[in-house]
């Protein structure tokens, strides 16, 4: 395997219901991608295999409890051990920990993770994990963007589906990274297929012209009008990085 994937949830079956599906099933068969969910509560040493627990100092909702997620991580830990992951010689496995409180996913920290040998996600549930797990074993504390889920399984499996598209042999086209969205800080031009026309509307003449000097000129004149148009943050970063000068605001 390129990449084993561990996840520390309560909820194993959104895992494997998931990356048992399309492109990332492909990939597990392929022996590309190695994930595996542990489930929590089953190292839970509560005679009721509780997780959570009211927090000291009072407030709303409840707190996972560290023993159990503890446990979950040294039994990981053993697994990886024992696959020759994670030794003294290889880099710790990087341990994500995600909420709405991380520092927010993006295509860059896609890349750099599609890097590693092994990464761990920790999925939080109700009003989020013991401090005291985030200071021991946290790595990375990750949030997919300014908005609060339930729970952690939904951004631990947008990020791997992110990151799993970047390995290579994962997606049968390598060549389709170029153009696309976020490459060069640029949204990626507007998409045509047959029929020439639907509904009246026609496919621009140009991208039928033959002309393929044409056509990527058009392109990237598209990316940028969209660019500037919806999203000013990047809009800044293209022009800086390409070194144009440009005084007008808009
Ligand atoms: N858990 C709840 N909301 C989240 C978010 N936006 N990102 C990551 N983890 C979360």
């Amino acid at each position: 395997w390129d990449i084993r994937i561990n996840v520390m949830t309560l909820f194993p079956d959104m895992i494997y219901s998931y990356v048992g599906e399309s492109i990332i099933k492909r990939a597990v068969e392929k022996e590309i991608l190695d994930i595996k969910a542990y489930n929590i509560r089953d190292y839970s040493e509560n005679k009721h295999k509780k997780v959570d627990d009211y927090p000291f100092g009072g407030g709303a909702g409840m707190v996972m409890t560290p023993q159990p997620i503890y446990s979950t991580y040294e039994k990981i830990m053993e697994d990886m051990d024992e696959l020759g992951l994670n030794s003294d010689t290889n880099k710790k496995s990087r341990l994500i920990y995600l909420s709405p409180k991380g520092r927010t996913f993006d295509q860059n920290m896609a890349k750099e993770l599609a890097s590693e040998e092994s990464i761990t996600f920790l999925c939080g549930h109700y009003e989020g994990v013991d401090q005291r797990i985030i200071d021991l074993i946290v790595t990375d504390e990750v949030s997919i963007g300014d908005y609060v889920l339930t729970g952690g399984e939904l951004p631990a499996l947008v990020m791997i589906d992110s990151i799993a598209r970047l390995i290579p042999g994962v997606l049968n086209k390598q060549e389709s990274f170029e153009d696309e969205t976020f490459e060069h800080n640029l949204l990626e031009y507007p998409q045509y297929t047959r029929p020439r026309e639907f509904m009246g509307l026609e496919v621009p003449q140009v991208v039928i012209s033959g002309n393929h000097k044409k056509v990527d000129e058009w392109r990237l004149e598209e990316s940028k009008k969209l660019t500037k148009k919806r999203r000013k943050d990047l809009w800044t970063r293209y022009c800086k990085e390409i070194n144009v000068k440009t005084n007008k605001k808009d």
